[in-house]
C-alpha cells in the first residue's frame, strides 16, 4: 500500500516528465531518443499540431466514414446511432471539436490533452489532469476501439459515444464547463464552426451535435491489427514462442480468457461486463463510501453529478455500484479492453499499476482480499517464466502502427520490473498463506474482537 502511495504522488506532469526522460535515456539508450523530441504543450500532452500530423499519417483521411477494416459490415451498421451516420463532414467536424482546448473553461484543455494520440490515445498518467492542475481519480482509458464497447466510462454510466463525449467537456476537474450553452458559447461566432455545423448537421450549432460529432470521430479511432490478430488469422510465425506460450496460459491456467472474451469476433479482449478484481479494495472503506455515496446522489440525482461524483471524489471506487445501488457491484469495473495495451501504461481505473508484470503479480496472487471479489479470482501459481510469457503476449496485441512505441515500452517496463515488483506476493499465488475467503472471515472476526474491547 505504501508503495502505490509512493507511486500516486509522482503524478506531476514535471516530475512524470524527468522520470519519463531519465528511464528513456538509460533504458532505451541513444537509439530510440525520438519519443523526447515530440513537441509538448504545458499540461504534458503532444501539441494540437503535433497530434494531428501523426494521426493523418497513421489514418490516411480517406473513407473514413466508410467500415474500418476489419469490422463485420452488419455489426458496424449497428453501430451507428439512429441520427449520427457517418459522414466526412461530421467526422471533421468531430475531429476539430476533439483536438479544440476552447471547450474547457480555461482554454488549456482538449479531449486530446488526455487522449493523446502519441501516448496511446491516454495520458500515460495514473490518474488524469483537467484544468487549473485538478488531479481526477480515474485512469484515462484509451479511445482506440471505443465503438466497439458496450457501455462507456469504467462503470458502464453512459450508454453511447454521443452521449459520453458531452461528459468531460461539463466535468469539474476536466474541461469545466458549467453547461453545454457556455460551452457553445466558447465556438459559436467562429465562421468556420457555423459553416461546418451546417454542412454536418444542417441546422443551427447546439451542444447534442457537439457530442454527435466528437463521437462520429471517435467511431473512426479503430486500430485492430496487431501480430496477434495476423497469428489468429493463421500467420503462425506472426508472434513469438513466448507470445504463444503466453496465449494457451491466457486461456488456461491464467483464466484471464474467463473475462477477456478474446476471439474474432469478440477482438477487444472484453465481456463488456463489470467485476471486482480487488485492485484498491485495500485501501478502501467500502461500507462508509457506499452510503455516502447514495445520501449524495438522493440530494442530487443528474448524470452530471454522477460524473463529478465517480471522476473527481473517493467515490470512484464504488465503481459500478455508483450506477446500478447494488451491493455486488461495489468495487466493479469494466474489464478493460487488452488491445493497443502495450502503449497505454500505468493500468487499472486507479492507474495504480505501472507495469504489465504489477498486472501479473496481482492476479497471480488472486487479486486483493474483499467482500465483494469476483469469485472467479483465484491465486493462480504462476511462474515467473509464464508471467513473462503472458507478458509477452499481451505486448502482442498492439497495433502495428505503433510498433516502436511498443517495443520502447516493453523495454522500459521490463528495466522497471527488474527493479521493482510491488504487487508481488509469490506465498499468496502458491497458496500458502491463507485463502481470500479465510483471510476475510479472519479479518472480520478480529474486527469485531476488536469493537467488542
Ligand atoms: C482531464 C482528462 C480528460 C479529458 C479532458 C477527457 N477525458 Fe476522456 N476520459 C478520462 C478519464 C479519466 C476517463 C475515465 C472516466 C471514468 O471511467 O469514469 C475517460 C473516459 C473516456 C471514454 C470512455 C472509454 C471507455 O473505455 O469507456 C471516452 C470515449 C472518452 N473519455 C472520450 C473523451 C472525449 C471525447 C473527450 C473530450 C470531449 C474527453 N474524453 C476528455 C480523461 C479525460
Ligand atoms: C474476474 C474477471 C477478470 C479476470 C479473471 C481477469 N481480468 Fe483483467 N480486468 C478485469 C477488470 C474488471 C479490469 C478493470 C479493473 C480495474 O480497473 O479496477 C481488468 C483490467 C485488466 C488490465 C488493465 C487494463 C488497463 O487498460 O488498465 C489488464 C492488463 C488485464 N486486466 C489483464 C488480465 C490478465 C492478463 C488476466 C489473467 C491473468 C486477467 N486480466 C484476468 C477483469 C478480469
Amino acid at each position: 500500500m505504501f508503495r502505490a502511495k509512493l507511486f500516486r504522488t509522482s503524478r506531476q506532469p514535471a516530475l512524470m516528465g524527468a522520470a519519463f526522460l531519465a528511464a528513456v535515456v538509460l533504458v532505451a539508450g541513444a537509439a530510440k531518443e525520438a519519443a523526447q523530441d515530440i513537441p509538448r504543450d504545458e499540461l504534458g500532452a503532444a501539441t494540437v499540431k503535433h497530434q494531428i500530423e501523426v494521426l493523418d499519417k497513421l489514418m490516411p483521411q480517406k473513407d473514413l466514414d466508410q467500415v474500418p477494416p476489419g469490422v463485420d459490415p452488419i455489426a458496424w451498421k449497428a453501430l451507428i446511432p439512429e441520427g449520427n451516420a457517418m459522414t466526412p463532414e461530421r467526422i471533421a467536424l468531430g475531429k476539430k471539436l476533439f483536438f479544440d482546448k476552447r471547450l474547457s473553461a480555461d482554454g488549456t484543455v482538449s479531449c486530446a490533452t488526455c487522449h493523446d494520440i502519441t501516448r496511446g490515445l491516454t495520458d500515460q498518467l495514473p490518474t488524469s489532469e483537467g484544468i487549473r492542475k485538478q488531479f481526477g481519480k480515474r485512469n484515462a482509458p484509451t479511445t482506440f476501439n471505443v465503438v466497439l464497447l458496450h457501455t462507456l466510462f469504467l462503470d458502464g454510466r453512459s450508454p453511447n459515444l454521443d452521449h459520453q463525449a458531452r461528459q468531460p467537456i461539463l466535468n469539474p476537474v476536466e474541461m469545466g464547463m458549467p453547461d453545454g450553452e457556455t460551452a457553445l458559447k466558447a465556438i459559436k461566432d467562429d465562421a468556420e464552426y457555423q459553416k461546418m455545423f451546417k454542412e454536418a448537421y444542417g441546422r443551427e450549432m447546439n451542444f447534442e451535435d457537439v457530442g454527435r460529432a466528437i463521437a462520429a470521430f471517435e467511431r473512426t479511432l479503430v486500430f485492430l491489427d496487431s501480430p496477434f490478430r495476423r497469428f489468429l488469422d493463421g500467420d503462425e510465425n506472426a508472434i513469438s514462442a513466448d507470445a504463444k506460450a503466453g496465449w494457451d496460459l491466457f486461456n488456461g491456467k491464467a483464466r484471464c480468457v474467463s473475462c477477456h472474451h478474446m476471439n474474432p469476433s469478440n477482438p477487444l479482449g472484453t465481456d463488456n461486463r463489470f467485476h471486482n478484481v480487488g485492485v484498491s479494495a485495500r485501501h478502501q472503506d467500502f461500507e462508509g463510501l457506499a452510503s455516502e455515496a447514495l445520501k449524495a446522489m438522493k440530494e442530487d440525482a443528474s448524470e452530471q453529478k454522477l460524473d463529478e461524483l465517480a471522476v473527481g471524489t473517493d467515490m470512484s471506487e464504488l465503481g459500478r455500484f455508483m450506477v446500478t445501488h447494488n451491493r455486488s457491484d461495489i468495487g466493479s469495473f469494466r474489464t478493460l479492453q487488452l488491445l493497443n495495451i502495450g502503449i497505454t501504461q500505468p493500468y487499472m481505473h486507479d492507474g495504480s499499476m505501472a507495469t504489465l508484470w504489477d498486472v501479473m503479480d496481482h492476479y497471480n496472487k488472486g487479486g486483493e482480499a474483499n467482500p465483494f471479489l469476483d469469485g472467479g479470482m483465484e491465486p493462480l501459481d504462476l511462474t515467473e517464466k509464464e508471467i513473462d510469457q503472458v507478458v509477452a503476449f499481451l505486448f502482442s496485441m498492439t497495433d502495428d502502427r505503433f510498433k516502436e512505441e511498443n517495443q520502447r515500452q516493453f523495454d522500459e517496463q521490463k528495466a522497471r520490473a527488474q527493479k521493482e515488483r510491488p504487487f508481488r506476493d509469490n506465498e499468496m499465488a502458491a497458496r500458502r498463506t491463507l485463502g481470500f475467503e479465510d483471510r476475510v472471515k479472519a479479518e472480520s472476526s478480529i474486527e469485531k474482537q476488536e469493537g467488542a474491547k
